[in-house]
């Protein structure tokens, strides 16, 4: 299925395109508040594309406190037909090093009193969507193929865990993400999935693995070893994203 115009959800390292060349950008107010930051409007690689800093842009808006309904809105009111979200994550699984990067295919979600949906009998009346594949498999499949075009590895499978933030886990937590079969830890790929399913908008994410979830390497997590991490994997993940719309 060919989308016209593909928007990208920039997480943490990620909070504006440098690829594609802005032609416009978007200051909205949705009927469910503000998004976190302007979209961006432009043209990467001959495709429409929209950019939204999911944090905001400077990076400040807290996982827990983004408005993720709004965010959504304003990417389906300026004619979004997929959106990437792109996701800065801990690494569970062993095969989940740092600098890794995985195209989840699960999703289990441990937040708590976020707005998670629009059909909540006030926006919209009740209803109770699917979600057993949380992620659109033919935009998966795309970023799969892509990243197999310029010879880029990446994980093709992986439970991604949403856990509240902003603190980091403690170990018994991620034990227990483990058990439960999770792969991937992070804080803001819940309820943007179900949101983005709910509006209809096929939905994927790129996860950069950023560091060892908690109890996973010898030592604590510290900001300075995942900086150092989101500096070249960001550019990873930009080339995948252009390769992804080039196609
Ligand atoms: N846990 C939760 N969210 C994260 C992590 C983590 O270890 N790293 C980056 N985002």
């Amino acid at each position: 299925m060919a989308f016209n115009k593909i928007a990208i959800i920039g997480g943490t390292g990620l909070t504006q395109l440098e690829g594609p060349q802005i032609t416009g950008s978007h200051e909205l107010t949705t009927k469910l508040g503000q998004p976190s930051s302007a979209v961006q409007e432009g043209s990467w690689n001959d495709r429409s594309v929209l950019f939204l800093a999911r944090h905001g842009h400077p990076h400040a808006v807290p996982p827990h406190k983004i408005n993720y309904r709004a965010n959504l809105l304003a990417l389906q009111s300026l004619g979004a037909d997929a959106i990437i979200a792109v996701n800065a994550v801990g690494g569970i699984h062993h095969a989940m090093q740092s600098g890794v990067i995985s195209i989840p295919h699960q999703v289990v979600d441990y937040t708590w009193g976020r707005e998670s949906t629009f059909f909540d009998g006030e926006f919209r009346p009740l209803d109770h969507i699917d979600l057993t594949h949380p992620y659109d498999e033919n935009l998966r499949q795309r970023l799969i193929t892509a990243a197999s075009g310029i010879d880029m590895p990446v994980c093709e499978f992986g439970v991604y865990a949403a856990t509240q933030g902003p603190r980091l886990e403690t170990i018994a937590e991620i034990n227990r993400l483990e058990k439960d079969g999770c792969d991937l830890v992070g804080m803001t790929g819940m309820p943007e999935a179900a949101l983005a399913r709910e509006l209809g908008i096929p939905y994927a994410s790129i996860c950069l693995v950023v560091n060892p979830a908690a109890g996973k390497s010898d030592g604590i997590i510290t900001m300075e070893e995942i900086k150092a991490v989101l500096d070249g994997g960001m550019q990873r993940v930009r080339d995948l994203l252009a390769e992804t719309l080039r196609q």
